[in-house]
């Protein structure tokens, strides 16, 4: 019986070295790691499905690098883009037609199940520095 409560205070008093020991380790790790907003969150999980096959954030690959695109068109022009960008080319609209041809013309598909809030949510995640 004593052998019993010796070990199993012996395990206790191991137990709680073990945590000592891991919880400063892990606050280290939360505070390097970058935490995401929950709407960067949502982003980056839709860029990641909708997005990912043709467009990287900082580097150019089947689209242009999206990082910074807030800075050169203005956001009606995007969700417009987004929800449909044949339209937009064949519209004529200036700034589209030449990033068509910029881009050998590749066609981007039409997005029109995307809300504005999923679209801010995807630039709030792209619009992240690196
Ligand atoms: C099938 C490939 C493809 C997918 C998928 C795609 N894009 Fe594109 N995207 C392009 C291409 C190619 C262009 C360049 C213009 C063109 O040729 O249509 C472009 C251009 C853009 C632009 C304009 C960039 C600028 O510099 O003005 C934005 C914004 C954009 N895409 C956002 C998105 C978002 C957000 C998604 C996901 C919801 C997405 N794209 C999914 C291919 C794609």
């Amino acid at each position: 019986m004593i052998l019993v409560i010796f070990c199993a205070a012996f395990l206790v008093a191991h137990e709680q070295q073990k945590y000592a020991i891991q919880a400063p380790v892990e606050v280290v790790v939360a505070a390097a790691a970058i935490v995401l907003t929950e709407q960067q969150d949502l982003g980056k999980s839709i860029f990641k499905t909708n997005c990912a096959s043709c467009h990287n954030r900082y580097k150019k690959a089947v689209g242009p690098a999206l990082y910074g695109v807030t800075g050169r068109r203005d956001m009606e022009w995007i969700y417009t883009w987004i929800y449909n960008s044949a339209d937009m080319i064949k519209s004529g609209d200036a700034q589209a037609v030449a990033l068509y041809q910029e881009y050998k013309q590749s066609n981007m598909n039409a997005f029109p199940q995307l809300s504005k809030t999923d679209v801010d949510a995807i630039l709030s995640w792209v619009e992240l520095p690196k």
